[in-house]
Formats: structure tokens, sequence, C-alpha cells
């Protein structure tokens, strides 16, 4: 039984902000940004947008591509950016996707690891039961402090995929190596918004995980690095991939990083940020390619994996939209990155504008309120 991707896509926020203004701002020399990390603009999200708003706009586009919903049995949410310690805000985006509620929703927790460790979860319940299908979402709006090293690194976007059996994107393969090791090197306290880190030990636990995985997974699969077509790594700023990919040997991985190059770290998402880039903008065909994976969540745990892509599947991606939704974000000036930084000013007072059709309309008794919004 063959069981993978589906269907996936991602949406991010309508707004964007340039990290030539931050240089300037920040009295930082730009080419540090755009050569020396790799980013030339991040994602910014005004108070009406958050990790629910992003994940239904991103969820709602692959609803209307498959033909029963209700056999959707599962929905997992893997996020570092929760508001909420106790109930899993994947129970809103079942609620606002008018899904089955005969339909198990949780959590999963595990910096930008997340996602992976729930598409894993899905791959096992499909294969157990492959009449159903798992909505599997990784959603995070990532801060760092202002002025910090990580500030241009920010960003964030929600991905959302079917997991299914005969998928029409990718075929998951059996092989993978996992690894689990205790370090400080990332974390967010529950009593603040901006993560807090160890900029150079994560970049080096980031390399030596990515090490020990892909040597433990070319063990076990007795493939070899030849036999992996186009490799995919997490993306906290694109140098971190390509210094991944230069580890690895010798690999190009431009198209797996156009769009993490102006959407900043979105943490969970990240990784499935970059296999849609390739998805989208590879000139190759990438039929019965084999696609190497590299998950890194601080902390830390990491996985390599791999899948095959599968015949057809460039019928169902959702490129156009894709590429229309970064080419129509708005720019913002320091003074509203400042603003949206602080996520403070009144919901709605300057009419922001949504990624989709859900909006946070208040927060009032420490509990959130959202709204349809008609786009005419
Ligand atoms: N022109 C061109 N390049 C320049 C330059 C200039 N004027 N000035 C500096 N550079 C280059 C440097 O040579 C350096 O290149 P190399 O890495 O190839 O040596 C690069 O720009 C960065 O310079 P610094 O090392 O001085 O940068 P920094 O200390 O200010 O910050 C960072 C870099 C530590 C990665 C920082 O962005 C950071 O802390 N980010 C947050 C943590 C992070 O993302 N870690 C990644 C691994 S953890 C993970 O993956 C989980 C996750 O998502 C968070």
């Amino acid at each position: 039984m063959h069981v993978g991707i589906d269907l996936i896509t991602f949406s991010t926020s309508k707004y964007f902000f340039k990290l030539e203004t931050l240089a300037k701002y920040r009295n930082v020399d730009y080419a540090k940004y755009c050569t020396g990390i790799g980013q030339t603009q991040m994602s910014v999200f005004p108070p009406n947008e958050d990790i629910i708003t992003l994940s239904v706009a991103a969820a709602e586009k692959l609803l209307s591509e498959i033909d029963n919903k209700d056999s959707i049995d599962m929905l997992i949410f893997a996020s570092e950016s929760s508001f909420d310690i106790s109930k899993a805000e994947g129970i809103y985006v079942h609620k606002f996707l008018k899904l089955n509620n005969e339909c198990r929703v949780f959590n999963i927790k595990q910096a930008c690891y997340s996602l992976t460790a729930a598409l894993q979860i899905a791959k096992s319940h499909v294969a157990l039961y492959p009449s159903s299908k798992v909505l599997v979402i990784g959603s995070d709006i990532i801060k760092y402090p202002s002025n910090s090293s990580g500030e241009p690194t920010q960003g964030g976007a929600a991905v959302a995929m079917i997991v299914s059996e005969s998928p029409r994107i990718l075929e998951l393969e059996p092989y993978s190596s996992v690894f689990t090791k205790e370090v400080m090197d990332f974390w967010r306290p529950i009593y603040k918004s901006e993560a807090l880190f160890d900029g150079k030990l994560s970049a080096y636990n980031y390399l030596e995980l990515l090490k020990i995985t892909f040597d433990k997974y070319i063990k076990k699969s007795r493939l070899s690095k030849k036999d992996i077509d186009y490799f995919c790594f997490h993306c906290p700023f694109c140098k971190m991939a390509q210094k991944a990919a230069r580890q690895i040997g010798d690999i190009d991985i431009h198209y797996t990083t156009i769009y993490n190059s102006v959407i900043g770290n979105s943490c969970s998402a990240s990784l499935y940020i970059s296999f849609i880039s390739l998805l989208d903008n590879c000139l190759n065909d990438l039929t019965e390619k084999r696609i190497g994976f590299f998950s890194y969540g601080s902390g830390s745990v990491a996985e390599f994996f791999s899948g095959k892509v599968v015949p057809g599947y460039k019928r169902v991606l959702l490129s156009q939209r894709h590429k229309k939704d970064l080419e129509e974000r708005i720019e913002i000036s320091f003074e509203d990155y400042e603003l949206f930084r602080k996520n403070t000013s009144p919901f709605n007072s300057k009419n922001y504008v949504n990624i989709g059709n859900l909006t946070l309309s208040n927060i009032s008794d420490d509990k959130r309120y959202y709204s349809k919004i008609n786009k005419f």
C-alpha cells in the first residue's frame, strides 16, 4: 500500500517587510541579510491574523479539491506558537472547516519538527485504516526580540496537507532515521511571546543532527547519496539550508528556497514550504524522483526521511495560487512593522486584510472570537 501526501498548500500573510528597510533602521549592512543570511523579505502579521486564521485559509483550499471531506477522521495541528497550553488550536480549525465530529483532533509540539511528527503519525494511521484521510496542519508565526540576531529571520505561514492512501503528490518511503538529544538552543517559556535562542549552538546542533540522521538513513536504506534526486532541508533562514546542502555534498537547492527567502522562518511549516517551492518552481519533471527531507526541531529532534513524487502530480498542485498570493502581498513601513510586532492595536482599526475568509475579531474575557469576512 502506498501512503503519502495527496494534496499540499500554504498560506502566509497579506503583508511583507523588506529586510533592506530593516537593515537601514538597524544600521546593518544589507548584504549581511541578503547574502550572509540569505533572506530578502519576511511575512509580517497584523493583529487580526493568527495561527488559526492562517490554518483555515490554507486548509480551505484543499477541502475544495477533495470529494468527501467526511472521510477526514483525524486532524493533527502542529505548532510552537500556541496561545493556549490546554485547548488544542486544532479544535478551532475543525470548527471553522465544518469537519465531521467523528474526527480525532489534537496538537503536537516539538519546535520546528512537529509537522514531521504529525506527518509520520498520519502515515501510520492511514496504513492501519486505508479509507481514512488525515488533515495535517503546521502553523507558526515567529518573533524574536528587536535588534537581536534572530530578528531578520522572523516570518510565518501555515502548511496544510491531506495524507491518504494512493496519494497524488508524494509517496512516503519506509526509510527514515530519527535522533533526539536535549539541547538548550531555542525555546519560548509560556510567559513570553518572543523566542529565546542561542544562535550559534542552534546552527551547530542542526548540522550535527543532519550528519547523524543522514548517515543512519543511508545505512538503513542501503541507498547512496546519488539515489536522492532532490533535497529539502528545514529552512530557518536560507543560508542554513545552503550550509546543510554543502555538508551533504555538491547539491543545488535553489528551487527549494525561493518561497522561504521571502516568507522567513515559518518553523513547523518551513521544511514543507521548501518542498512546495520545489514542486512549483523546478523546471525539470519531478515524476518518480526521490526527495530527501531533513526535519529539525530545536531542543532537539531531527529526522531524515524520503518520498517519491507520483506521476501526474502537476495536475493537483496549486502553484499559480501560491505565486499570486506572494506577488500580491503588500509592503509595510518600518512604523507598521513595529506596530505589528507589538500586536496590541485595536482589532480592525486599520482594516487590515486577511489572507483567507476568517479574521480574529476580538479577545475578551480571555476568549478568542473569530468572524467570517465577506470577500467580493
Ligand atoms: N556581507 C555579507 N555577509 C556577511 C556580512 C556582510 N556585510 N556580515 C556578516 N556576513 C555573514 C557572516 O560571514 C555569516 O556567514 P557564515 O554563516 O557563512 O559564516 C553570516 O553573514 C551570519 O553572520 P553572523 O554569524 O555574524 O550572524 P549573527 O550572529 O548576527 O546571526 C544567526 C546568525 C546566529 C543564525 C542568527 O540569525 C540567529 O540566531 N537566528 C535564530 C536561530 C536560528 O535560526 N538557528 C538556526 C538553527 S535552529 C533551527 O533551525 C530551529 C529554528 O527554526 C529556529
